[in-house]
């Protein structure tokens, strides 16, 4: 098993030798590397087995290392960086001339945000730098929010996972692209798109599939965030009658849902997920996998959340996640 701690000392050693190290952030958590060294962001694409054509964000302290990373940042970069920094809000600028291929996926785009974690933050600051780093999850696979996540990932080809507890946000940051003639929400996610918009004084463009299609945006594929359990999504009424004709058939299902359920399914195992989209978002990715765990069921039954600007991250992740809809 990899080493878990909170060793900042160790967690600098390991990157500054170009090693990866697992990281905390209130998204989801990360497996960083030096940006600044292709050999080292390498080894991100490899124990993840991710096609390296796809770009990684980097992670920076603050504000301050902007430049570093990026050039001709535009007013509204500043504004949502100064509004919404340290946090869950990843900004697509033109990259600096110095930041490699192996981060940008060859795109003359860069990928970059300062993350709310204290842990993380502190790291950062320490070691000056940016970390390039995607979710701490096998290519294709759910999102780590645990430290026992990435572990359960990676075992022991990774030396050192810095424990942050809990992610609070629970899925990934909120992708905006400045890089256009417009503001575009590329990905909902941790900040709300109104918020941004509220910041921005504008509303954004929302990505749209055919009009982006040549950017190579991994966290864009359907197969995206999926359990290895089959999981089907759908109102309450389907997946209560899924499961139970599942049941009948002799089969094990678990049964998540957020509204009370018409009945009890005996030999069904059901879940109740929160209510509000927050603590929803917080605790998708860990009940995905606990319910994944062992292959213990055929299928998990999801009810589809509600509906609503808050909702739209969770909605964005469950569809991505789901294998077939009732
Ligand atoms: O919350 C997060 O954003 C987490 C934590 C670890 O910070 N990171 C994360 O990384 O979700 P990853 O690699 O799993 O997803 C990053 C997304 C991908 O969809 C990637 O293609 C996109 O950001 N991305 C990165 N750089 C980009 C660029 N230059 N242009 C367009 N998309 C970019
Ligand atoms: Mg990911």
């Amino acid at each position: 098993m990899p080493n878990i701690s909170t060793d900042l000392d160790h967690a600098l050693a390991l990157l500054r030798a170009g090693e990866l190290v697992g990281i905390p952030t209130e998204t989801v958590y990360g497996l960083a590397a030096d940006a600044s060294r292709p050999e080292a962001v390498a080894k991100i694409f490899a124990l993840k087995g991710r096609p390296s054509d796809h770009p990684v964000i980097v992670h920076i302290a603050g504000q301050a290392q902007l430049s570093q990373w990026a050039r001709d940042i535009p007013d509204a970069a500043w504004k949502l960086a100064e509004a919404f920094w340290p946090g869950s809000l990843t900004l697509i600028l033109h990259r600096a001339a110095q930041v490699s291929d192996a981060v940008t996926g060859g795109q003359d785009t860069v990928g970059i945000r300062a993350p709310a974690h204290p842990l993380t933050h502190a790291l950062l600051e320490r070691f000056g730098g940016g970390l390039a780093a995607p979710s701490a999850n096998q290519f294709g696979h759910v999102s780590p929010t645990t430290a026992q996540h990435v572990a359960s990932e990676f075992g022991a080809r990774l030396g050192l996972i810095l424990d942050g507890g809990p992610c609070q946000v629970g899925v990934e940051s909120t992708i905006v692209g400045l890089t256009g003639e417009r503001p575009t929400l590329l990905r909902p996610g941790g900040i709300a798109a109104e918020a941004i918009e509220a910041v921005l004084g504008m509303p954004l463009i929302h990505h749209q599939k055919p009009a982006t299609a040549q950017m190579r945006v991994s966290g864009l594929l359907d197969s995206h965030y999926a359990p290895r359990t089959p999981l089907l999504v759908g109102p309450l009424l389907a997946i209560e009658n899924e499961a139970y004709r599942r049941f009948e058939a002799g089969q094990s299902v678990a049964l998540l849902h957020h509204s009370p359920l018409h009945g009890t399914v005996c030999g069904v195992d059901s879940h109740q997920m929160p209510l509000d989209a927050a603590g929803y978002a917080r605790a998708l990715y860990a009940t995905l996998r606990q319910f994944d765990t062992g292959q213990r069921f055929a299928a998990l039954l999801l009810e589809t959340p509600p509906d609503g600007n808050d909702w739209l991250a969770v909605n964005d992740r469950v569809k991505r996640a789901a294998s077939q809809w009732l």
